[in-house]
C-alpha cells in the first residue's frame, strides 16, 4: 500500500516511473489527440493497481486442467463512476482491469465564471452498495465537481467510495478531504496550484478539450 501524502491524509500519489513518463507525454502540448487519449487509458489503467490494492476477495473452488484447488475472486460488484466528460477518458482504461464493473455515468460541467459544478446527468445503478465505486475524473481543480460527484454517489448508496485522477492541486484534494474525509484520492500527481482561472498550474490543458477535440482554437 502506498503511504498517504505527508500534507494530505486522504491522498495517495501514485508515483512510480512508468506513470511519471507518460504524464510527461501527457501534459505536452504537441502530443496531438491520439496520444493524448491513449496515455489516459494507459495511466488510468496502471492506477488501478494501486485503487484496488485493498479490493475484498473470497474464496472460490476452481478446477486446473490437472487438479482442483482453491483460488479468489473479487468480491462484490464494483461500479466506475465517470465524470463526463473528461473523465470518459479513463474509464477505457480502469474497464480493462475491471471488465465486469458496472458505469455510473455522472453529467456534471463547471460554470467558468462562477467556478461552480452543474450536473446535467445521473444514470446510476440502483445498489451501489454491492462493492467499491471508482469515482473518474482527471482533473481536481477546485474540487467543486468531485465533491458533488461523490455526494451523489453517497446519496445512491455508495459505500466503499474511492477517486481516481490524473492531476490534483492542494486546492481540490482539501476540498474533498473537507467533504468526503472517508475517500482516498488516488493521482498520478500533485501539481502545484490553481491559477486565478481556476486552471491547475502546471496542469495538462483541459482535459476534456484535448480528449475529444473541443479546444477553441
Ligand atoms: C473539468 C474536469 C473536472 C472539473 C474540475 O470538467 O474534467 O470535471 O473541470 O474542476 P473543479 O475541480 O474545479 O470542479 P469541465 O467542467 O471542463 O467539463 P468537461 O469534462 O466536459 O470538459
Amino acid at each position: 500500500m502506498i503511504d498517504a501524502h505527508p500534507d494530505h491524509p486522504n491522498l495517495f500519489v501514485v508515483d512510480h516511473p512508468l506513470i511519471n513518463h507518460k504524464m510527461t507525454h501527457m501534459r505536452d502540448r504537441e502530443q496531438g489527440r491520439r496520444t493524448f487519449r491513449a496515455l489516459a487509458t494507459q495511466i488510468a489503467g496502471l492506477m488501478v493497481y494501486e485503487a484496488t490494492r485493498t479490493f475484498c476477495t473470497e474464496p472460490v473452488e476452481i478446477e486446473t486442467p490437472l487438479e482442483a484447488m482453491a483460488g479468489v475472486r473479487l468480491s462484490g460488484a464494483t461500479t466506475i463512476a465517470p465524470v463526463l466528460r473528461a473523465g470518459l477518458g479513463m474509464s477505457t482504461g480502469v474497464l480493462e482491469m475491471l471488465p465486469t464493473a458496472r458505469v455510473a455515468h455522472l453529467g456534471l460541467r463547471r460554470d467558468e465564471d462562477t467556478l461552480e459544478p452543474e450536473v446535467y446527468l445521473e444514470k446510476i445503478p440502483h445498489d451501489l452498495a454491492a462493492g467499491p465505486v471508482l469515482l473518474l475524473d482527471p482533473m481536481l481543480a477546485t474540487g467543486g465537481s468531485a465533491v458533488a460527484a461523490a455526494s451523489i454517489l453517497r446519496d445512491a448508496g455508495a459505500r466503499d467510495l474511492r477517486m481516481l485522477c490524473l492531476v490534483a492541486v492542494p486546492e481540490g484534494v482539501r476540498a474533498m478531504r473537507e467533504a468526503h474525509p472517508d475517500v482516498p484520492v488516488f493521482a498520478a500527481a500533485l501539481d502545484r496550484q490553481l491559477d486565478e482561472r481556476g486552471f491547475i498550474r502546471p496542469g495538462l490543458g483541459d482535459a476534456g478539450d484535448r480528449l475529444f477535440g473541443t479546444e477553441e482554437l
